[in-house]
């Protein structure tokens, strides 16, 4: 199997990335030094979660050249609109101490309490600031996050840029079928958040079907929630913060699931959604105005 998947506008990702979301590292820094050892070259954070500075500051500290690592960052709810998009980016790129972003992302497609007649025209606002992003060379790619067919179809309809890839919640349980679909009869790349159904005890590490599985295969439930998303072409970016997890993550290049079994995990019975849903259940979070 190829390690990178080729985007709509030509670029490669590699086919595993890491994931920053911070509510389990102990130490930020420290785990994304150790990603960086393990061979990690894509990091995915946010403006929400308080890693950007880390993710930065351990990229200058590891000695990597800032064009072999790929960052991808993301505009939350409250800095939607285009002044503060604009606001936005600065803020990030200074936390990232970086010039560039490589890709930028709207977090969510609605925001809390806006009223759904307008969250539309503020999808497209803030979309036309990205895109004067890029040509002020700040973004080099855009993507989207959480936007479902009808977010997306929102964009691909208004933009100039098209996005290149769309974070969604996959993992097995949890596959919606439908999004990924769309996204790839549109050639977005669907991208898998949560790939591991965030390690939820009976929800996903007890799931009778994926414990079947990874005795069959010999493999972790992990690293067969990681196999069966990149047989489905959707680019995972796993979360670890034990070294040994970071690589168990990315040994998962020398065995293949069979259709079948893929099939059935397409299929399986709902588990472990983090309950988290872009239309009905928006996140009531804020970005942090300390996260200067
Ligand atoms: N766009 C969005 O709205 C959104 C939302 C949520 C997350 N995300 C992104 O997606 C990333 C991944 O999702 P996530 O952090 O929610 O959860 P996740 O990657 O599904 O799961 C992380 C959990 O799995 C454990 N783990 C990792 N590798 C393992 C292995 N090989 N064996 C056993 N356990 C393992 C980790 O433990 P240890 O830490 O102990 O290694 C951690 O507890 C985030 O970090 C963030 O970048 C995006």
């Amino acid at each position: 199997m190829e390690k990178f998947y080729t985007l709509n506008d030509g670029s490669k990702l590699p086919m595993i990335g890491f994931g920053t979301y911070n509510e389990q590292f102990e130490d930020n820094k420290k785990a994304i030094l150790d990603a960086i050892e393990c061979g990690y070259r894509f990091f995915d954070t946010a403006s929400l979660y308080e890693t950007e500075r880390p993710l930065g500051t351990a990229i200058k500290e590891s000695g990597i050249a800032r064009n072999e690592v790929i960052i991808e960052t993301k505009l939350w709810i409250d800095e939607m609109g285009a002044d503060n998009a604009y606001a936005a980016l600065e803020k990030s790129l200074n936390r990232l101490r970086t010039d560039y972003i490589d890709i930028y992302m709207m977090h969510w497609p609605r925001q809390t309490g806006a009223p759904d007649e307008n969250w539309k025209e503020l999808d497209i606002e803030t979309w036309k600031a990205m895109e004067e992003m890029v040509r002020q060379g700040k973004v080099r790619r855009l993507g989207l996050s959480n936007f479902l067919p009808h977010h997306l179809k929102n964009i691909l309809e208004n933009c100039t840029i098209k996005p290149v890839v769309d974070q969604l919640e996959l993992h097995p349980g949890y596959s919606q079928e439908a999004a990924v679909a769309y996204c790839k009869a549109n050639d977005v790349l669907p991208m898998a958040w949560s790939p591991l159904g965030r390690g939820r005890e009976n929800a996903m590490i007890g799931n009778a079907i994926l414990v079947r599985l990874a005795e069959k295969y010999g493999r972790t439930i992990q690293q067969v929630n990681l196999r069966f998303l990149l047989q489905k072409g959707i680019l995972p970016i796993p979360k670890a913060s034990s070294v040994a997890h970071m690589k168990a993550n990315m040994d998962v290049f020398d065995f293949e699931l069979s259709d079948d079994d893929v099939s059935m995990l397409s299929c399986m019975p709902q588990t472990a959604w983090l309950g988290e849903h872009p239309d009905f259940v928006i996140p009531d979070r804020k970005s942090n105005p300390e996260n200067i």
